[in-house]
């Protein structure tokens, strides 16, 4: 597949963090055309990026082997269905980032053959630092597998999950995840300020940490625990900090967030599309 076309249907955020990874990993430009309904983003595709985007979807999709549905989730039946004859003939791998868009809707705006793989991303992934999380179904074979992989590592880090409805936990892990480190990222700054610091600094210094530790915990063998245990001496500062969490059941309040993400993901997902 690697010299086949890939077609970007939406070239709006995920769709140019996509077409961003892709050229960085190779990809010739030629190679990739887009579908795009808003001229300024097309004209800025072009410019920026060097690859064709048209209004027309059925244009981008021409010689396509794998065709990338990019779009907000309430516009997916729409593409898919006016594309659905073209697909039919062609039968590329359609790779879905819709968030909350079902296998079974996807399939069924697509028509019968036509291979779908669903793809959740992250919000990082506009910074090329994504966690994507993938779900194909038993039809779909190692090789088409495999081309859905390359093309999510152009997101950054890529999962496989076993089941479709894990991608709702996927959502509350790492899909809503982000916000929960720029939260504590905000708390931290603000809580560095109430003590005495000045805002900038406090900001600063909660922005690098979060980074510096994020790089620390994304090493493929990092030890989570272990980390934490290496800045947390006995009786020390840390300890003192890490207690006061206990007692407010950080845990369970952890806990109690992601289920209430996922049961909203759910929600948002019965029976086709809604959210991002
Ligand atoms: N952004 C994230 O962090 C994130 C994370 C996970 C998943 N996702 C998923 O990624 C998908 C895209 O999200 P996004 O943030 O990239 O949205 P976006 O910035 O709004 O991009 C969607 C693009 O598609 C264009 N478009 C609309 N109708 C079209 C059509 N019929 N044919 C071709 N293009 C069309 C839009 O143009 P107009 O502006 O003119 O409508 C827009 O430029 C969503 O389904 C979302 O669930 C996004």
């Amino acid at each position: 597949m690697s010299d086949q076309r890939i077609a970007v249907l939406g070239g709006g955020n995920m769709g140019r963090a996509l077409i961003g990874g892709l050229l960085r990993s190779g990809t010739r430009p030629e190679r990739v055309s887009v579908g795009e309904t808003s001229e300024a983003a097309r004209l800025a595709l072009a410019r920026e990026l060097g690859v064709t985007a048209t209004a027309d979807n059925a244009r981008a999709i021409e010689n396509a082997a794998l065709v990338v549905l990019a779009v907000k989730p309430y516009q997916a039946q729409a593409v898919l269905t006016a594309l659905a004859p073209l697909l039919q003939l062609s039968r590329p791998l359609v790779v879905s980032v819709a968030a909350g868009a079902r296998l079974a809707s996807l399939e069924a705006w697509c028509g019968a053959g036509v291979p779908v793989v669903r793809a959740m991303p992250n919000r990082p992934a506009l910074v090329g630092a994504g966690a994507t999380a993938l779900y194909a179904p038993p039809g779909v074979g190692p090789e088409l597998r495999a081309a859905a992989e390359r093309l999510a590592r152009a997101l950054g880090e890529v999962v496989w999950v076993p089941q479709e409805d894990h991608l709702d936990l996927v959502t509350a892990l790492s899909g809503s995840g982000p916000a929960y480190f720029f939260l504590l990222a905000e708390l931290m700054a603000e809580a560095g300020t109430g003590l005495g610091l000045d805002a900038a600094t406090a900001r600063r210094l909660a922005t690098a940490t979060l980074y510096g530790s994020g790089l620390m915990a994304a090493t493929a063998d990092a030890d989570l625990a272990g980390l934490r245990e290496a800045v947390t001496s006995k009786g020390g500062t840390t300890a003192a900090a890490l207690a006061v969490f206990a007692g407010a059941d950080f845990k369970g309040t952890v806990e109690r967030a992601l289920a209430a993400a996922a049961r909203r993901s759910r929600e948002l997902g019965a029976p086709a599309a809604g959210h991002s």
